[in-house]
């Protein structure tokens, strides 16, 4: 069976990534999560001082070229998990003080030129998910399954907030719900690759729908290119 490649792209917390790993699993494909990768370049600069009241943007580029990045499945869990120089930091990457300031850290073209090209790398074999903003428009262009997903602000924020909750964070609903419009606002406003729908993606709006419905709806739109394929 010939394999594809699969680009999901959208805004923050449309469960891009729950979507990605259930395609990837079932298809027996590799699952990139690129959002992980600019997670980790942010928890770099806030462990090493780079962030206060803003974003030293030199400091940070002076360690840029020697940051080590990839993912390593995890026997544990089975799951692929990110590694910033060497340890696994996939839980530190999803705090509330990271998110705060990634997009900033996205934002900039060296940090992008850097993990573009170590998406394209990952990417380069067919038979990958990979997810993100810009995944379909710069990183894999040429993938045959393209999706765009979207939800309500606040059906994203009231997502969020549960899953910071269940994780101990204290957090108020509002303050994710702000986080929510402000990685919107900053995502698809950057200057470099700004979050927007490719010209071939499907575009799935899930704010009132399943994770059943839409893992199906979607794995249909892949069987339909892998059966055109054969
Ligand atoms: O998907 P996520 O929320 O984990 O992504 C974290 C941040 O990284 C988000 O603010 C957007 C940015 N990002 C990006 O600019 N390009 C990508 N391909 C993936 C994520």
């Amino acid at each position: 069976m010939k394999k594809i490649s699969i680009a999901i792209d959208g805004h923050s917390s449309t469960g891009k990534s729950t979507l990605a790993r259930q395609l990837a699993k079932s298809l027996g494909y590799v699952y990139i999560d690129s959002g992980a990768m600019y997670r980790a370049v942010a928890l770099f600069a806030l462990e090493n001082g780079l962030i206060g009241e803003t974003l030293d943007e030199a400091g940070l580029l002076e360690h840029l070229q020697a940051l080590e990045l990839g993912f390593e499945v995890n026997p544990k869990t089975g799951r692929s998990e990110i590694h910033l120089n060497g340890e696994n930091v996939e839980q530190q990457i999803r705090s509330i003080a990271v998110s705060r300031f990634v997009s900033e850290v996205a934002a900039l073209p060296e940090v992008r030129e850097k993990l573009v090209k170590l998406q394209q790398e990952m990417g380069a074999e067919k038979g990958v998910v990979m997810d993100g903003r810009d995944i379909g428009t710069v990183v894999l262009p040429e993938a045959e399954l393209k999706l765009f997903m979207t939800a309500a602000p606040e059906k994203r924020a009231a997502r969020r907030y549960k899953e910071l909750l269940d994780r101990g964070e204290s957090v108020t609903y509002q303050e994710v719900l702000r986080n929510v419009r402000h990685r919107d606002y900053l995502d698809s406003n950057r200057e470099v690759s700004p979050l927007k729908q490719a010209a071939d993606a499907i575009r799935l709006d899930n704010s009132d729908m399943g994770l059943k419905e839409q893992y199906e709806r979607v794995r249909s739109f892949a069987d339909r290119i892998l059966n055109a394929k054969k």
